[in-house]
């Protein structure tokens, strides 16, 4: 039986400067999809997996970030009188146990490698995830625990990875593929946005890993990559041929980029109609709204 994992990172320092100026005020994290902020979705997600411990690499100005995660005892008990039970129900969903999260924070941008070297002493020696929440994955089983049960075979440290078009490699982590087992894939290769003719294949990273605590090792020699960051791919490279190796995981699920506004907008669209409190109003108006638009053209 491997080491369970139980400790996840969320890089959250980024200035997320592609959502100015909502971003002048409000963490990235905090923006909503339908009614709840994307950190929202990676802590369900992570909880999902078994994780107890939520280390956040954060930076000034995510204060609202903390505030979000307190809880709310004025607004729980207003709920409460109210008699609005099911939305206090939902509203305590969100509150994390008493010691359960702890910030850190990441003084300089220099890079997602750095940013995960920055939890190093709150990691400490055991294997933890990483979790992106600008890639936000639906998904029947939440993809960290597709990691999580894969990972109980392999071992080592592992990657969600996706297919994407060709010309689309070179925004991501790219991986070169030793052996294809099906779902799971074993890597002899990563590269950190390659140019479109160096890119290994087209199976690209996407925001969840599952790492050993080796890749801090490596981090701490602190050595810049791609766009002169330090970046998480380097390290985990660093993994392949040792003991423990490096695996990919094409995990089952939509991945949808809200890190860019039109992923953002598509999330939207999607997680509004898989909701069923407002799928009718909402699939009713888009398809008007779709016949109005080809009817002017
Ligand atoms: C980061 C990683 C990259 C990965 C991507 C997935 O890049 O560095 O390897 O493919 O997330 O979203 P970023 O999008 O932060 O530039």
């Amino acid at each position: 039986m491997r080491r369970k994992v139980t400790k996840a990172v969320f890089p959250v320092a980024g200035l997320g400067t592609r959502f100015l100026p909502a971003t002048k005020s409000i963490p990235k994290e905090i923006m909503t999809l339908v009614d709840r902020p994307l950190i929202q979705y990676a802590i369900d997600e992570a909880r999902a997996a078994g994780i107890k411990e939520f280390i956040f690499v954060t930076s000034r100005g995510k204060s609202a970030l903390e505030d979000y995660f307190d809880h709310a005892p004025e607004l729980e008990t207003a709920l409460l009188n109210k008699g609005k039970l099911e939305m206090l129900e939902e509203l305590r969903d969100t509150n994390m146990d008493s010691g359960a999260i702890a910030y850190i924070r990441q003084h300089k941008a220099l890079g997602l490698g750095h940013a995960v070297w920055c939890a190093r002493r709150l990691i400490g020696n055991e294997p933890f995830a990483v979790i992106l929440p600008d890639d936000v994955i639906a998904a029947e089983k939440p993809c960290l625990q597709q990691m999580v049960e894969a990972y109980q075979e392999t071992g080592g440290n592992m990657v969600a990875a996706m297919e994407v078009l060709p010309e689309k490699a070179s925004a991501y982590g790219v991986l070169d593929v030793s052996e294809d087992m099906g779902s799971l894939v074993r890597v002899k290769g990563m590269v950190e946005k390659p140019k479109a003719e160096d890119a290994p294949s087209n199976l690209a990273v996407i925001g969840r890993y599952i790492l050993t605590p080796k890749v801090l090792n490596t981090l701490n020699k602190m050595k810049s990559g791609a766009g002169g960051e330090i970046q998480l791919t380097d390290a985990i490279a660093g993994e392949i041929g040792g003991e423990d190796g490096v695996f990919g995981l094409r995990f089952r699920g939509q991945r949808f980029d809200c890190g860019s506004k039109a992923g953002f907008l598509q999330a939207t669209v999607a997680f509004g109609l898989s909701r069923p409190d407002l799928r009718d109003e909402f699939s009713a108006y888009l398809n008007e709204l779709v016949s109005s638009q080809k009817a002017a053209q």
